[in-house]
């Protein structure tokens, strides 16, 4: 199979981060924008976590009909009976459950034995199974997790029902060549792989989110977890609009398709920036203010003569408007002469010489410089000023 499934979780995992939590109006807003995104599954919160919190996602599951809804909830009876009831509208909802697995959290913060957590873990997800059909698990932080008892524990799941096995990188510290080998190791080792979905969950502590997704999608992924703008805990999650577009970019190379209406990136991406209030920084890939844009004179040269020269990919395929070149101290003439003639004024080469010097005048003081700038200065040039 070579699709992906795309499951988005800025309405959990990237809500959970310091200063991104949301109402449940605002959760709604974004939920129909993740809708109109065609994400396959949407995680629209924790539903045993608050009141509010349960409310927002029992209202999600009302109102979207294209997307998977889902609740997290830890592997016990109240939780994941919160979840169920939450989830009770939708057309299609989905029950994650998760217990940690590594040595560390089995000793430090769950107190339990390897045993236990087993037990708890079918519970969870045999108990999942009688709410719905569509059940996840999650060994939180997989990575550091012994891979024999790994595999025991993904092949008691599948036998208790869980539909889609997920492997967080919960601290994000995994590299490319080690989640591309535990994938095709649970892929191809584990009783039952081919009755489950394996999905990845990485986070970005070390940069390294949204490489190590891709590497586990050619391991055998055919889920990932990922959140607008890549937030998320820490240094958040994978960004949902990279992953997207290395993967159409790319297809040359991973071979991979999903079903995300692109061109609606840029806009969810800045009603998430309003929501929130917390600006995508301007060289953000994909989505950032500069991702698309050319100062320099070389590259607007270059791509005023092709596009491809400078850009792999086309802007208006993320919703991002064609008109790209910033004019700075760093442009050339070319650039001047196309916005000039943009804005309605034929330049002869004498006027454009001494337009474009008092441009590089004015660029030399300001950091930008806007259309009203380039018209005052071809009209100043027109009568001698
Ligand atoms: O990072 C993580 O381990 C998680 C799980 C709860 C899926 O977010
Ligand atoms: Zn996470």
């Amino acid at each position: 199979m070579n699709h992906v499934k795309i499951f988005d979780t800025t309405l959990r995992d990237g809500e959970q981060a310091p200063g991104f939590s949301m109402t449940g109006g605002q959760k709604l807003r974004l939920a129909k924008a993740l809708e109109a995104l065609k994400v396959d599954v949407m995680e629209a919160g924790f539903a045993a976590a608050s009141a509010g919190d349960f409310e927002a996602i029992k209202t999600i599951a009302t109102e979207v009909k294209d997307s998977v809804v889902c609740s997290l909830a830890r592997c016990n009876e109240g939780d994941i009976r919160a979840s169920g009831e939450a989830l009770k509208p939708a057309a299609r909802g989905r029950i994650h459950t998760f217990i940690a697995t590594s040595p560390l959290h089995r000793e430090f913060k769950l107190k339990m034995s390897k045993a236990e957590i087993l037990r708890r873990a079918v519970a969870g997800v045999e108990l999942a199974r009688t709410y719905t059909d569509d059940v996840e698990f999650s060994c939180e932080d997989a990575i550091r997790t012994e891979r024999d008892y790994m595999k025991t524990v993904c092949e008691a799941v599948i036998r208790a029902g869980a539909t889609t096995i997920n492997m967080p990188d919960t601290v994000g510290y995994t590299t490319p060549e080690e989640i591309q080998d535990l994938f095709e190791f649970l892929t191809t080792q584990v009783e039952g792989a081919e009755n489950v979905i394996f999905s990845a969950h990485c986070h970005n502590d070390l940069g390294l989110a949204v490489a190590n997704s891709l590497a586990a999608i050619r391991g055998g992924a055919r889920q990932v977890e990922c959140a607008l703008n890549g937030i998320g805990e820490r240094a958040g999650n994978c960004a949902l609009e990279e992953v997207v577009m290395a993967l159409r970019t790319r297809k040359d190379f991973f071979g991979i398709t999903t079903g995300i209406e692109t061109q609606g990136l840029y806009a969810a991406s800045k009603l998430l920036a309003t929501i929130t209030g917390n600006p995508v920084p301007r060289n953000k890939a994909i989505v950032g203010k500069n991702a698309f844009a050319h100062e320099s004179g070389i590259h607007q040269h270059g791509v005023l003569a092709n596009r491809e020269t400078y850009e792999i990919m086309k802007p208006e395929d993320v919703g991002v408007s064609t008109d790209n070149l910033v004019l700075g101290k760093h442009s050339g003439r070319a650039a001047l002469k196309a916005r000039a003639e943009k804005l309605g004024f034929t330049l002869a080469d004498n006027q454009l010489a001494s337009v474009f010097a008092a441009f590089k005048t004015l660029a030399d003081d300001k950091k930008e410089v806007f259309d009203s700038d380039i018209e005052a200065l071809v009209l100043g040039e027109a009568v001698g000023v």
